[in-house]
């Protein structure tokens, strides 16, 4: 538990043997430290619960308190100020040196999956991967670091126009193949391509086809047979998907986003005759397609019906997602599952829900949650767009903001600047990303978020690193902190022992902002602590073995807190 879980519960512990009854006691960092560190406010409704002088109640409390606190008094109508016991503070913090669960709470044991990243087959990703990718990772990153089963899926979007415009591209560039040979009667081989074909593929064959009616008629054709697995058309879409995935992983995996599973809307296929049982007596027709209505008495926005069958009797994106859903409970049983899709499918998702409870393809008990984000936009607050005003290519973005660091890292030789480059570049973007609100917008400033000040990832990195060369060049295997010499220490103690809320908070409203704004706090503490300190140089063994101590417990956290972010810490920079 918590050091101020642990508090907290010695605090209700108190007041419950003075005859109180209390639910949760919350110990409050304050922002006047020359009262005390902390306050607890829990006095003034008390007082008039049975309505008795809350000053009155707050010295019975207080009488009771052993030695955890120093400096108790009361202020105002009934606040209680303490400061923690330096004994106490330190105890916890030595032993959280090597151990960082020792700093957080658990939360109950959970499944949850994350359908995250939501790539699209045979397309390059563009920067509206991004965030889905980032957050996704980060917040599957969080609840595992608090207790949760995760089960990542990247739901890949392998069914569209997408297979049309890739087949009739291989069928201009390459006739003879036999799959377009309508007298050919053997068993049709395997399709080659390669990832370089595949990238240039579909941005040719979309740019014929808004020209010209002939080849997008042609394209809606032939993704028509896609999508009624018609040979050999469905087999060669499979085998440009699985030559694409190659190519999509090699972009997340350079974001450190890792998938468990790579389904998608094809491998939900298989499920959708079972979906539709369940679905059944939900249906009715509307038009010749199959709908399920799914509006609520209360809602303020009207919430059409959900069309789950179209009158051509093919499945739809939403066909997919029921299928999905049906197989995630079938083969993982989780409690919850989180879309971390863009806002614009909200309703969408509002209908997909609403029609998976209503037929009870999802128990009533399995939270199905959509965490949406807002845009990112340029500078000038605009969605953000290349120079000449196309979709930048989130290959094209990252590139970019390589170049950038490149020109700042000057000390390394070629090989290295490269490695670090690549890890400082992946700092910059997500700490970028995932700094404000998750729920509102970010604006992709590259000269900001390259900085090395400010609340950024290379200001962050740059950080650790610095702390990791003062250890390597110490080189101690010993430390431990002894005292305290120092308020900027106190306030690096105090901090550390408010992670676990820092944490309890990011996961419940769904955000890494909290621990972004947490990383920037410690490493500007320690950047005073540097100012104020000359760790290396220390005489006092005492002293310097607490400072290493203190130096190992800051890179120890901030290692941790950075991998919920998926950011990598280089050696030097
Ligand atoms: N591929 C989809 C798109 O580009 C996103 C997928 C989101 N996940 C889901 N289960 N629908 O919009």
């Amino acid at each position: 538990m918590s050091f101020l879980k642990e508090t907290e519960k010695y605090i209700h512990d108190v007041i419950a043997e003075c005859g109180y009854d209390i639910e949760n006691v919350s110990l409050e960092s304050s922002s006047r430290r020359d009262l005390g560190e902390f306050q607890i406010n829990v006095c003034m409704s008390l007082a008039k619960r049975y309505g008795k002088n809350p000053r009155e109640i707050a010295d019975q409390i207080v009488s009771k308190f052993d030695d955890r606190f120093l400096n108790v008094n009361i202020a105002g109508p009934g606040f209680i100020n303490v400061t923690i016991n330096e004994k106490y503070l330190l105890d916890r913090i030595n032993s959280s040196i090597d151990n960082f669960d020792n700093l957080i709470d658990k939360l109950e044991k959970k499944t949850i999956m994350v359908d995250y990243g939501g790539a699209n087959a045979a397309k390059a990703l563009h920067v509206g991967h991004m965030r889905p990718a980032n957050i996704g990772e980060s917040l599957k990153r969080l609840a595992e670091t608090l207790g949760m089963k995760t089960i990542g899926d990247v739901h890949l979007g392998d069914i569209g126009r997408q297979s049309g415009m890739l087949i009739t591209e291989i069928k201009k560039r390459k006739p003879d193949l036999c799959y377009f040979d309508l007298n050919y009667k053997g068993k049709y081989p395997k399709l080659e391509i390669t990832e370089e074909e595949l990238g240039e593929y579909y941005p040719a064959a979309s740019n014929d086809a808004k020209e010209n009616p002939e080849r997008m008629e042609e394209v809606r054709k032939i993704t028509a047979l896609v999508d009624k697995e018609v040979e050999p058309y469905f087999s060669m879409w499979k085998d440009i998907v699985e030559v694409s995935k190659k190519s999509i992983k090699k972009s997340y995996d350079y974001l450190n986003c890792n998938f468990d599973l790579w389904e998608g809307e094809l491998s939900s296929l298989k499920y959708v005759p079972d979906t539709l049982k369940v679905l059944e007596p939900y249906m009715y027709e509307s038009e010749g397609a199959k709908v399920i209505d799914v509006k609520k008495d209360d809602d303020k926005l009207e919430v059409p019906p959900l069309i789950v069958i179209k009158n051509d009797g093919a499945t739809i994106y939403a066909t997919r997602d029921l299928a999905t859903i049906y197989a995630r409970v079938k083969l993982y049983n989780p409690d919850e599952i989180w879309y971390v899709v863009d806002a614009r499918q909200s309703l969408y998702f509002e209908q997909v829900f609403r029609a998976a409870y209503k037929s009870h393809l999802v128990r009533d008990d399995v939270k199905l949650s959509h965490y949406w984000f807002g845009t990112m936009n340029g500078s000038d607050g605009k969605p953000f767009k290349t120079r000449d005003g196309g979709v930048a290519s989130l290959n094209g973005l990252i590139n970019d903001v390589k170049t950038k660091l490149i020109s700042k890292l000057d000390k390394y030789d070629e090989s290295e600047k490269d490695k670090i480059a690549d890890i400082l570049t992946v700092a910059t973007i997500k700490f970028a990303d995932l700094l404000p609100y998750r729920t509102t917008d970010f604006i992709f400033d590259i000269d900001k978020i390259t900085s090395f000040e400010g609340k950024t990832g290379p200001y962050v990195l740059y950080t650790m690193v610095r702390i990791k060369s003062i250890l390597n060049k110490a080189n101690m295997n010993k430390y431990s902190i002894h005292s305290v010499y120092s308020e900027t220490e106190k306030s690096i103690y105090i901090k550390l022992l408010e992670i676990s809320k820092m944490l309890n908070k990011a996961y419940n409203e769904k955000t890494l902002s909290y621990v972004c704004e947490y990383l920037f706090d410690l490493c500007s503490l320690f950047n005073k602590f540097y100012g104020e300190r000359s760790v290396l140089n220390e005489t006092d063994e005492l002293k310097k073995e607490s400072y290493i101590g203190l130096l190992n417990i800051m890179y120890n956290v901030g290692y941790k807190l950075l991998n919920i972010l998926a950011i990598g810490v280089p050696e030097k920079m």
